[in-house]
């Protein structure tokens, strides 16, 4: 099976990335499992909303732990397996985070920055301290903050393919290549990553604006590039309120889960 790591970024905030990087992780999970594959989830979010979302208890470590050498890998992730509770995710493991996230970023950036020829450049923190994920999981889905800083390139450079989660309700900027600008610098010197897709999210198609923007996106990115969207729809808050849910165990048939497991089915297939 395939090791690929994807990144769910884009700059914005509120577009669906941490719903998207939960929902892609266990949709993965499920897909695999029979298999014996594994996938995990990393939160590179210091809002830490991935553990809390699937109801996970936190340990002492995290992440921010792990890249401040404070604590093995083994220590920091958490099993996503609820099977007690009704929730089986046999396969699926988290690597948390909190706020400590955000000290932790300041100390590796004046580390990199006054270390000197020994020190870890900023852009290669990630490889250097997560690099060895990609040996123990089939796939590893980060859920990145709307600001990735100086971080971006890190992330970049760890991740093999990113998903742009975009909100259809605004058209202005669609024709700019502003959810995408970061990963095209990247590429422009010389980072290895893709785009998977395009993911237009919070779509209603009985709206001019969500239309207009779905069109105007397959108009810019390509066709293939954009993925089917992902329906505006209230479950998506409800599922991590009614017991730390995803939408494949809250509402499997819904459109919204129907439209996820055709990304799953995408990103799988190829
Ligand atoms: N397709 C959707 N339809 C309706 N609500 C959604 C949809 N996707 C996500 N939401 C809800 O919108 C809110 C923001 O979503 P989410 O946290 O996934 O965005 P985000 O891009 O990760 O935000 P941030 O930039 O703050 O990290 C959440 O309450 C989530 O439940
Ligand atoms: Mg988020």
């Amino acid at each position: 099976m395939s090791k690929r790591i994807f990144a769910v970024a884009n700059r914005k905030g509120g577009v669906g990335k941490t719903t998207t990087a939960i929902t892609v992780a266990h949709g993965l999970a499920q897909k695999i499992a029979d298999s014996g594959g594994r996938v995990l989830l990393i939160d590179f979010d210091p809002q830490g909303n991935v553990a809390t979302s699937l109801k996970l208890e936190l340990r002492k470590r995290d992440l921010a732990d792990l890249l401040l050498d404070r604590a093995e890998f083994r220590d920091c992730v958490i099993s996503a397996d609820r099977a007690d509770e009704g929730f089986p995710r046999p396969n699926l493991f988290v690597l948390p985070s909190n706020d400590t996230l955000a000290e932790a970023k300041g100390e590796l950036m004046i580390k990199s920055a006054i270390g000197g020829r020994k020190a870890t450049p900023i852009e290669n923190v990630l490889n250097e301290k997560l690099g060895f994920v990609r040996d123990l999981f089939n796939y590893v889905v980060i859920d990145c903050p709307p600001t990735l800083d100086v971080f971006s390139d890190s992330v970049y450079r760890l991740a093999d393919e990113a998903i742009v989660p975009v909100k259809t309700d605004f058209l202005g900027e669609v024709g700019t290549a502003r959810h995408t600008n970061d990963i095209l610098d990247a590429q422009s010197y010389g980072i290895d990553i893709q785009i998977n897709c395009i993911l237009p999210t919070f779509y209603d198609k009985r709206l001019t604006i969500a239309r207009s923007v779905l069109e105007a996106l397959r108009t810019h990115y390509g066709k293939a590039t954009v993925a089917t969207p992902i329906p505006r729809s209230t479950v998506f808050e409800q599922a991590p309120a009614v017991e730390g849910q995803t939408i494949f165990e809250y509402r499997p048939n819904s459109a919204a889960a129907k439209a996820y497991q055709e990304l799953i089915d995408r990103i799988h297939s190829t």
